[in-house]
């Protein structure tokens, strides 16, 4: 599913002009602008509603700009980009001296990808063949398009839900793919130290250490003053405003069971045979028993659940392999950042006030 060559042109004379596109991923939708003019990204923090300290994601159409944007490029880096651009994988560097400092939160690195939904790609290329942006850096600035906090969309109308006609374009390109954001991989400490994983995503510890011969290394749980944030890293976030709460498989039906009796309604997401009693009830998503078949249907589900008005929504744990290291991060965001009450269930993790710190 692709626009008219017309609403590609239209964006791009947006875009040029310092307005807001929002346009698909592979992974989820993104809120563009151009990344290299500050008042355009101060659009971005705006209509999201987003602290102006944290760092956006710049988009490329290909690793030949990158130079425009980081300075000192390890090799492990164009290795990473070699592998896997177009594709779900960021890559924080540090950052060009033409880089401005509205698009980094203030931080002396960058994060970059290329994406690979073919309408972002076309996007990216028809920017690039119109002067792409001020001083011709050809990047776009693309947070999810999702008020701050919030679950991303992962298709054009949950854009429209979340930020209405604060956009002068959506860009439709149906449902994403890869359904969660892309992997973060901090490479800030050049080729000497593994990278460091910032967040969990489709390409996997597994699949760069098959490529650079190293597992990149979890962050500091401490905060660490060289360590770059990231504000997918604050507990709560990608999170519904019904209560959430994790599991365990062998545990849902007498949870849902003790939740009825109590009279609460709750809605089930999950990924094996649901509980006979609340499958009647209509309130249940079961997902693909495969972790990317779940985290493509993951969000969709979520805000169908949360717009049911139940008291709680509860989802059967994922397994705890690497396979589903990113789904299983994104429930645990979720359950911290959901619903601003507590619930009379056994909750597995209830969130401290410091952890629902983040959440908006
Ligand atoms: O899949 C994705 O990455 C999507 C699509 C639209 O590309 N984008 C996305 O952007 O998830 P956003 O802004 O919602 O999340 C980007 C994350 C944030 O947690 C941000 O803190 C982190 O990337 N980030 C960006 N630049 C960074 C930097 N220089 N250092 C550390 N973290 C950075
Ligand atoms: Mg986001």
């Amino acid at each position: 599913m692709l626009p008219e060559p017309a609403e590609i042109d239209r964006a791009v004379a947006l875009l040029q002009a310092g307005q807001l596109v929002a346009f698909p991923t592979e992974t989820v939708y993104g809120l563009g602008a151009d990344a290299a003019n500050p008042l355009a990204v101060a659009r971005i923090f705006a209509a999201k509603g987003r602290p102006a300290d944290h760092p956006l994601i710049v988009h490329l159409a290909g690793a030949g700009c990158l130079e425009r944007w980081a300075r000192d490029i390890p090799s492990l880096a164009w290795e990473l980009a070699e592998a896997f651009w177009p594709g779900p994988l960021t890559l924080i560097l540090k950052r060009a001296a033409a880089v401005p400092t509205a698009v980094t939160g203030g931080q002396n690195s960058i994060g970059v990808r290329v994406p690979a939904h073919p309408l972002a790609l076309a996007l990216l290329r028809a920017y690039a063949e119109a002067g792409g942006g001020m001083g011709g850096m050809c990047g776009l600035a693309a947070p999810s398009a999702n008020r701050y906090g919030r679950i991303s969309p992962t298709e054009a109308r949950h854009v429209r839900e979340e930020l209405g006609d604060s956009v002068p374009l959506l860009l439709d390109g149906g449902r994403c793919l890869v359904g969660i954001e892309s992997t973060i991989l901090d490479l800030t400490r050049g080729d000497s130290q593994p990278p460091r994983l910032l967040r969990p995503g489709r390409v996997t510890p597994e699949q760069i250490a098959a490529v650079i011969g190293v597992l990149p290394e979890a962050p500091a749980l401490e905060a660490d003053d060289d360590a770059p944030r990231v504000s997918g890293s604050l507990a709560a976030h990608y999170a519904p405003a019904t209560a959430l709460q994790l599991v365990a498989p062998q545990r849902l039906a007498e949870v849902i069971d003790r939740l009825h009796r109590a009279g609460r309604r709750c809605a089930l997401l999950c990924h094996s045979q649901p509980p006979a009693g609340i499958a009647a009830t209509g309130t249940v998503r079961r997902l693909a028993a495969d972790p990317r078949g779940y985290a493509r249907a993951l969000y969709r589900a979520l805000r169908e659940l949360d717009q049911l008005a139940a008291h709680l929504i509860v989802v059967e744990d994922v397994p705890a392999t690497p396979a589903w290291a990113a789904v299983a991060d994104r429930l645990r965001r979720a359950a911290v950042g959901a619903g601003r009450q507590g619930d009379p269930a056994d909750t597995q993790h209830r969130a401290s006030p410091a952890e629902k710190k983040g959440a908006s």
